[in-house]
């Protein structure tokens, strides 16, 4: 009888061999196929640049045509693009503003004053240049069956993925009955609003309303919902800065359309909130160390307040760097709203809270 032991070794050995290299690392050989071809890659996205649009001041799209390792998206989804920017490698995450249907990817990109990953995107990536990106992720798609009547609500350049659903229902459903309210500071400022109106051309139950702030002033929740009269019969998809999305949770949130309300964060951390209630106790039983929250800020935020380091990435609810198992106890999910009490459950630390008295793998 062979000795398993020892072929399982023997083999090991020479699969790790360096004689064979680059052919047993595939970072190597994935090196030497960029060599060859800069998209080639055995299990890296790549996506040559092939055109670049300037959409309003500050914002960017970048066309791509991604190689064979792209698997495909739902509209409304995001990626993760990595640069190298002075020899370091750097991760941000952004929406894509194209339709799954479209032959390309496009990606739209505001630059962000102390943006590293946007400013070297807007100043040092040209057409023929190639980005690496992540698979596609998120939830924030288009639920099927289609809800009879949609609200898309943007702000800013919170357009990105709404435009995305645009595209896409404009693709697959154009008679769907859809009202599209985009709020920007000024005309300038209204990203995609030549092709928003060649969409309106073709999908005859589309209303679009652009609301510019610098001719009308800020628009609160009464003035969003007396634009949209039939608003409790829509289903919402809503995307914008910290501040306009929680306006727009907290009202619907207080006339009971919650349930249908879909939304995208981005631009920032999760804001606080005001306490929610009484103490309760957080054990991160890894560092064995106890802390106490009333619920206002973000587990991520509280426990480094406490003194701990929790991983972490984008601090919105986005890259899933921060996750972590509860192993008992409750949190309410800032982004989703939903309440989380199952044990083992890995949460999101940077956009959950604790609603009970929590154990950690911390
Ligand atoms: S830090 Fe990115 S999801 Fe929490």
């Amino acid at each position: 009888m062979p000795d398993r032991t020892l072929e399982t070794a023997a083999r090991r050995r020479l699969l790790e061999s360096p004689w064979l290299r680059p052919l047993n690392d595939l970072a190597a050989l994935d090196d030497l196929l960029a060599q060859v071809h800069p998209t080639w890659s055995l299990g890296r996205i790549k996506a040559r640049v092939v055109e670049i649009r300037d959409e309003a001041p500050d914002v960017r799209s970048f066309v791509l045509r991604p190689n064979r390792r792209w698997p495909g998206f739902s509209a409304g989804q995001h990626v993760t693009v990595t640069l190298e920017i002075r020899g370091a490698r750097h991760t941000r995450t952004f929406s894509l503003s194209s339709a799954p249907g479209d032959r390309l990817l496009r990606l739209t990109v505001k630059r962000q004053p102390d943006g590293l990953v946007t400013n070297a995107l807007h100043d040092a990536v040209a057409v023929g240049d190639v980005l690496e990106l992540s698979a596609p992720d998120g939830a924030f798609v288009l639920p099927a069956p289609l809800p009879e009547k949609l609200l898309m609500l943007s702000a800013g350049s919170g357009i990105t993925p709404v435009a995305s659903l645009l595209r896409d229902l404009r693709q697959r459903d154009p008679a769907r009955d859809v009202v599209f309210v985009h709020v920007c500071r000024t005309p300038r400022d209204a990203i995609f609003a030549a092709e928003l109106t060649a969409i309106a051309a073709d999908m005859p139950s589309l209303r679009l309303v652009t609301h510019v702030t610098s001719e009308r002033g800020r628009i609160d929740a009464d003035g969003i919902v007396a634009l949209v009269p039939d608003l409790a019969e829509r289903h919402t998809f809503l995307c914008g800065p910290p501040a306009f999305l929680e306006m727009v949770r907290a009202r619907w949130g207080a006339e009971g359309w919650a349930e249908r309300l879909a939304f995208e964060r981005f631009g920032g951390p999760i804001p606080d909130r005001r306490a929610t209630g009484a103490s309760v106790q957080v054990r991160a039983l890894r560092s064995q160390r106890t802390f106490t929250t009333r619920g206002e800020r973000p587990l991520l935020v509280e426990a480094e307040r406490a003194g701990l380091a929790p991983k972490h990435g984008c601090r919105m609810g986005i890259c899933r760097t921060c996750r972590c198992r509860m192993r008992s106890g409750s949190v309410e999910n800032l982004r989703t709203g939903e309440i989380h009490a199952e044990p083992g459950r890995l949460i999101q630390l940077c956009v959950s809270v604790a609603r009970t008295d929590l154990e950690l793998e911390l």
